[in-house]
């Protein structure tokens, strides 16, 4: 019977290491494991998520947009990747925007200055870490995180720094896991209601979560105002 346990250890061992490397891409070994995994795929990433131009616009482009000043806004969005977001929203710009993408993974962010570094200035992107932003408080109108949270060291210290650098009256924009992978991602903001929890114990107000795909909703946010009307913040009313 001793061969038994011995196969049964070794479907552990691999089932442990699968979920360690694919699913959890890396996640519970560290930051620099996550961005390993991304610096080998950037060159694919774009062809493996198959993102739609006008499903991106719809929910993400557009909507932001809205919620941005007319007077030269700044948006820093935190694990850009390949620049996902400063595409759409540059593509559908009624008034020029500035985007920062910041990454940990330089292949990651090759790949969004080819995508977009032609569009002179309004798209720039940064290498560094989400716990650690190198911009000064208040800074920006509005600032973004899509599908990274659940991958960071501390998803907790990651929402305190992008507060830290969002102007008040200003907009958040992250998402959560859900689904049966979010059971995947023990200790993590993961599952309906919890990334909204924290949200919510750290001040922010206007919650909205959306639907959005099978595996994330998207949440909205708006940091506390210091008395500033959305006129005065040259945000056109709907
Ligand atoms: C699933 S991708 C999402 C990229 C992009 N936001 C999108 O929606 O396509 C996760 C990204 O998080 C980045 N990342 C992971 N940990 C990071 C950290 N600590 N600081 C900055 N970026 C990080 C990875 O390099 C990767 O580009």
């Amino acid at each position: 019977m001793t061969w038994l346990w011995y196969v049964l250890a070794a479907i552990v061992a691999v089932l442990l290491l699968y979920w360690t490397v694919v699913v959890t891409e890396g996640t519970y070994l560290g930051t620099r494991a996550v961005v390993m995994m991304y610096d080998w795929t950037a060159r694919r990433y774009n062809s493996i998520k198959k993102v739609r131009p006008i499903y991106e616009m719809y929910f993400l482009g557009a909507p932001l947009s809205e919620r941005l000043p007319a007077r030269e806004p700044r948006v820093l969005d935190v694990a850009t990747g390949t620049g996902r977001l400063p595409a759409t929203l540059l593509d559908g710009a009624q008034h020029p925007a500035i985007v920062i993408g910041v990454d940990h993974s330089l292949a990651m962010l090759e790949e969004a200055v080819t995508a977009l570094g032609s569009l002179d200035g309004q798209a720039v992107f940064v290498q560094g870490d989400a716990h650690r932003l190198m911009f000064k408080d208040n800074t920006f109108d509005a600032v973004t995180c899509l599908e990274a949270l659940e991958f960071m060291r501390d998803p907790r210290a990651v929402v305190v720094e992008m507060m830290r650098v969002l102007k008040p009256g200003g907009s958040m924009l992250v998402t959560n896991r859900i689904g049966w992978e979010a059971w995947l991602f023990p200790g993590r903001y993961c599952r309906r209601g919890r990334l909204e929890a924290l949200l919510s114990e750290l001040g922010m107000q206007d919650i909205d979560t959306h639907r959005w795909q099978v595996y994330y909703d998207l949440i909205w946010a708006v940091k506390p105002d210091s008395g500033q009307s959305r006129d005065e913040r040259g945000i056109d009313e709907a």
